[in-house]
């Protein structure tokens, strides 16, 4: 059931362990406002501190995700006032202050800031008939919450620069061909099953070892390769210090379900 006490998004617990952000802004087709991305941070703040959540859910509604920043904000923001306030830094906080893996559900669109929330994420799914796109050009501007980076990590510089030179959209579909998403889905309710399913599947695990395996994937995305594989054997080392350690190998060898202390 939804809480109270925010305008612009809904959050939910539609399992045990599996917490759920819903932007809900529907008139603007869930742009992302300032107030919209203070509450959001707050709300994925709560989730991330809280013992009961284990995964966390992100989505909008059936028509859009998010069409990207509020453009009607942004329209007569000033170079200074854009530099001063570091405009749009604040929306990457889900990247550094969430631990908990995030789960990008995504139907409809998915523009400019909403593609780019979107790659934030841990996990993308979309359905197939979701339109991504950086359309920025179009508006004179250009990608602004790391679309430019994360996009072409994703895809490859080719694609990257052609979606973002033309401001062409892409479809689930592709978004899936290309690894942008893991999974794309032939309808929004599947979309919601299998994103929830899967934070389940996640919240079932010891919260160690996810946040451990979270941490060093997400690695991947700035260590050059031997850093990163050193990295990742440190951590793994690192998880010999843990009780789940002891206890999923412990239960393997005995055919038994782990029974997980989160220590
Ligand atoms: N900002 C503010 N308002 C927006 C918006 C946005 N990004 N996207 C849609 N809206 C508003 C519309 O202005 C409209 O409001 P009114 O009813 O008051 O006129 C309402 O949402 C419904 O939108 P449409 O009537 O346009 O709906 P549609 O179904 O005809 O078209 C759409 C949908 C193709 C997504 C179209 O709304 C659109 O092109 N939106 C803008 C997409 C875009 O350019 N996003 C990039 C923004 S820049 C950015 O994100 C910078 C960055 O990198 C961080």
């Amino acid at each position: 059931s939804p809480k109270l006490g925010y305008e612009f998004i809904q959050v939910s617990e539609p399992r045990p362990g599996v917490g759920q952000v819903t932007l809900n802004r529907p008139k603007a087709l869930n742009a992302l406002s300032t107030p919209l991305i203070t509450e959001l941070n707050t709300a994925l703040e709560a989730l991330s501190s809280s013992p009961k959540i284990a995964a966390i859910v992100l989505t909008g509604s059936e028509k859009a995700f998010a069409a990207g920043a509020d453009i009607k904000e942004m329209a007569p923001l000033t170079f200074s006032q854009a530099y001063t306030t570091s405009f749009i830094e604040s929306w990457s906080k889900l990247t550094t202050a969430v631990k908990k893996p995030i789960i990008a559900a995504v139907s409809g669109h998915a523009l400019g800031g909403g593609c780019e929330l979107a790659l934030m994420a841990d996990i993308l799914y979309c359905t197939e008939k979701a339109n991504f796109g950086q359309p920025e050009i179009k508006l004179g501007t250009i990608p602004g919450a790391g679309g430019s980076q994360r996009l072409t990590r994703a895809v490859g510089k080719a694609k990257a620069m052609e979606l973002i030179l033309t401001g062409k959209s892409f479809s689930g579909v592709e978004a899936e061909n290309w690894g942008v998403a893991a999974r794309c889905y032939g309808s929004y309710e599947e979309l919601m099953d299998a994103a929830i399913k899967t934070a389940e599947t996640i919240a079932g695990y010891s919260k160690v070892a996810v946040q451990a395996a979270k941490e060093v994937v997400n690695k991947s995305q700035d260590l050059p390769l031997r850093d990163g594989v050193e990295y990742e054997r440190r951590v793994f080392h690192s998880l010999f210090g843990s009780n789940d350690q002891k206890i999923g190998m412990k239960a393997f060898a005995e055919k038994k379900k782990a029974e997980w202390t989160h220590e």
